[in-house]
Parts: C-alpha cells; structure tokens; sequence
C-alpha cells in the first residue's frame, strides 16, 4: 500500500477519482494529506468529505515559492507519504519539495505532451483543430510539463465535436489513467532505465 499526498488548486474531480478507485480496490494506496494552493478550491471539502487531513495555503505564502514548497515538504514527510500526486495544482514545483521526493512527484495534464503544456491545453488543442486529444501521466521536474512521461492515452476527437464534449471526454480519461497508473507504483511496476527512460513491467 502506497501513502500519497496530493496536492491541488481546484474542483478535485482527480482527486475524487483517485479517492473513489481506493474505495472500489482497485488502488491500493491511501491518500493522507491533501494541499491545495487555494483556500477555495472545491477538491477541499472532496478531502473533508473522505475523512482526510487538509492544508489549505493563503497567496501569500507564495510570494516566496521556494519557501511555500518547503512548507509542502515538511507537510508531506510529517504525514509519511511516499508520492506526491498532483491533482489540477497551479503552481510550479521546485527543489525544495522536489528533492524530498526524487522521482516520487507526479502530475497529470489533459494533452499528450510534449504538445499543448500549460493551463489551456484542451481549448488549445481543439483550437489548433488536432485529430487526437489526450492525457499524459509524467514525472515532475523543475521544467512546467516536461518530466519523463510515465503513460499517455489518445483518443479521437469527433467530428463536428465541442470544446465542452471533448473537455469531459478528456477528463473523463484522466479520472481512468491517473489510479491505473498510481496502482502500477502501488505494485512497485515503474521504474526509470539508465537513459531515463520510464519502464513498466
Ligand atoms: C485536470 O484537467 C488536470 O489534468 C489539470 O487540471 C485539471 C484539474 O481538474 N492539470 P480537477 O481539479 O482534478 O478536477
């Protein structure tokens, strides 16, 4: 069983799948703490709701991003976790939590990197008139979006399809592939070759 900490800045719905994945046993992991990055973030009362520790950051804290990370870290190791998921959270990781946790932060983004990073990527994507949307699963390092990608899943857009369509559709992959993935940790399934490469057995 793996212990994770995830870390968010709005509605949660991965956090929810990720939260309703453990209680059908199909993950086996349990989610300790929950950071979001805002006070409002609807993920909270998500947390609250599932009986889990909350910490809630005030803008604030940061007006020094590195300090805030350390904050994070500390939070992170005091409640033992051995993952730290990131779960639609806003803000750019930096060594300070990063080194607490070599290879151990993920994130999830709605594209198949490395096209599309950044907050837009599905309006982006729709706009630029691609035939595949998709979802990445990926490291996290120092650079926004660009850790060594862990799994990617594709799928077509529809002709004639909405943004609003292909929006749920797209989540609707992340709230599959983000517990798939955490179970492949959870059976210790992942690791990284001599390149770098990720490698799933
Ligand atoms: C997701 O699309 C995620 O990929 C992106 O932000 C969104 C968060 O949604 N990084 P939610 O807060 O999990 O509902």
């Amino acid at each position: 069983m793996i212990r994770l900490g995830v870390l968010i800045s709005g509605a949660g719905s991965n956090l929810q799948a990720i939260l309703d994945a453990i209680a059908a046993g199909k993950l086996d992991a349990e989610v300790v703490l929950v950071i979001s990055s805002r006070p409002d973030a609807g993920g909270l009362k998500r947390a609250t709701a599932a009986g889990i520790a909350t910490v809630s950051l005030s803008r604030s804290v940061y007006n020094e991003p590195w300090a805030a990370d350390e904050l994070i870290s500390d939070k992170l190791i005091e409640a033992g976790c051995d993952y730290v998921v990131l779960a639609g959270y806003m803000r750019k990781v930096h060594p300070e939590l990063l080194d607490s946790f070599p290879d151990r932060v993920l994130n999830i983004h709605p594209a198949l990197l490395p096209a599309f990073i950044g907050s837009e990527a599905i309006r982006q994507a729709w706009e630029y008139g691609v035939k595949v949307a998709g979802v990445t699963v990926h490291y996290v390092n120092q650079d926004y979006d660009r850790g060594a990608i862990i799994a990617q899943r594709a799928l077509d857009i529809l002709p004639g399809e909405s943004l609003e369509a292909l929006t749920m559709r797209v989540h609707h992959v992340e709230h599959q592939i983000y517990p798939e993935v955490l179970q492949l940790f959870a059976e210790n399934r992942i690791s990284k070759d001599t390149d770098g490469r990720v490698v799933i057995r």
